[in-house]
């Protein structure tokens, strides 16, 4: 397959920069990516150095809570500009994507048309509710949100996620933004479970099917279900995968209750799901996770490093997005306790485990968790 000049992969529906949209989107790339690696890590630098010192020296001690360092780098100037370049840079990368998309909403929407009934299957329902934690928000500034349709067979929003996250991550998801799934599979599935041949297989709030498709591929003997809430993703993820030539049944279904019969499937797998929800939705994902394994099956959720796992500078910059990028569960489900919640869904307790694992290449945002991602995992 092809690859466009900045290494994203192309396939049939993929929204492809004309010249001038590339040079743009190009542009926004740069910046982001500056900010993201070395402004961070300056501003890190400015804090050891400077800030926490004379933090130190009034108070004894640095500060240990990411609130207060927070307190003290909203005075800073050079944090004042970052952040506003940040929030800037985030609203104009949505911007030009979504400008690119629009020009190529009829051929993608003719393709996506043509490739129903090519491979696997999409299967939608319009009386499946929206979750207010996803109506509240734009969520990352995504200015369609993920549901948003502006017409019959309207994938834009779909469009719009896969060429945006590609740019945000500046490429190091990987050609295909497939990292988070394929992490999982080579640095816990197979490291724990290399006999591993399961039936069925659920990837709950699979988006356009980034994390999904890497399923497909390692266990083509299985049959592999997808769901999401946004019908718009699901259309686009299913003209993708048919374009990877990857059989995946996409199905608009809420993961807090998901209308699939119990005991359904040997594996159920999220990947950065859960802090797009809330507390109560990530009890419901969990219970709902229990009920529709088989007995002995895995339930394996993806998702951001907890607190714990980082310094409290750290932790500082995980809370940009929180306060300045329409995340507003980005923090909070950093600190749940997910091990009881597994156990309160119904697991024994001395069947969870909480892992980090590496993932392939490092993720984009200059923090010390860079690299890796938190695992609750679970076995029926
Ligand atoms: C960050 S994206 C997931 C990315 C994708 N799993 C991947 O690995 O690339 C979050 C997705 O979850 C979906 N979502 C959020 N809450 C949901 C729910 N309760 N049920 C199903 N899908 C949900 C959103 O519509 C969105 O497409």
């Amino acid at each position: 397959m092809n690859r466009l000049a900045d290494g994203q992969l192309v396939h049939d529906v993929l929204a492809v920069p004309d010249v001038t949209e590339a040079y743009r989107q190009q542009e926004i790339w740069d910046l982001k990516s500056r900010l993201a690696y070395d402004v961070a890590g300056r501003i890190r630098q400015r804090y050891e150095t400077e800030i926490a010192p004379a933090y130190a020296r009034e108070h004894g001690a640095a500060p240990t809570s990411r609130h207060v360092i927070g307190e003290l780098m909203a005075e800073d100037p050079a944090t004042q500009m970052w952040s506003a370049l940040r929030r800037s840079g985030q609203e104009q990368m949505w911007g030009l994507v979504a400008e690119s998309t629009a020009r190529q909403f009829t051929r993608l929407t003719g393709v996506a048309g043509s490739l129903l009934g090519s491979s696997g299957s999409l299967t939608l329902d319009a009386s499946v509710t929206i979750p207010a934690y996803l109506q509240t928000v734009d969520i990352h500034c995504m200015p369609t949100g993920y549901y948003r349709e502006h017409g019959p067979d309207d994938l834009t929003a779909g469009a719009l996620y896969d060429r945006g996250v590609y740019i945000y991550a500046a490429g190091q998801l990987g050609a295909a933004n497939d990292d988070k799934g394929r992490s999982v599979i080579e640095h816990w599935l197979d490291v724990h479970h290399p006999e591993l041949h399961p039936e069925a297989i659920l990837d709950m709030g699979c988006s356009v099917g980034h994390s999904t498709l890497p399923y497909a591929e390692r266990y083509p003997a299985a049959e592999v279900h997808a769901i999401d809430v946004a019908a718009p993703m699901l259309r686009y993820a299913h003209a993708r995968a048919a374009s990877f030539g990857l059989p995946v049944h996409f199905s608009q279904r809420d993961a807090e209750a998901t209308g699939f019969p119990a005991g359904s499937f040997d594996l159920v797998v999220s990947h950065i799901l859960l802090h797009e929800t809330s507390t109560k939705a990530v009890q419901n994902i969990l219970t709902e996770s229990f009920r529709l394994l088989k007995p002995g099956g895995l339930m394996i959720h993806a998702e951001y490093p907890p607190f714990t796992t980082m310094d409290p500078f750290a932790q500082f910059l995980v809370e940009w997005d929180t306060t300045n990028n329409n995340e507003p569960f980005w923090s909070t489900v950093r600190t749940l306790d997910l091990e009881a919640m597994a156990v309160r869904a119904g697991f024994e307790p001395d069947q969870v485990t909480r892992e980090l694992i590496p993932t392939g290449r490092r993720l984009v945002t200059g923090q010390s968790s860079a690299g890796r991602i938190g695992l609750i995992v679970a076995r029926r």
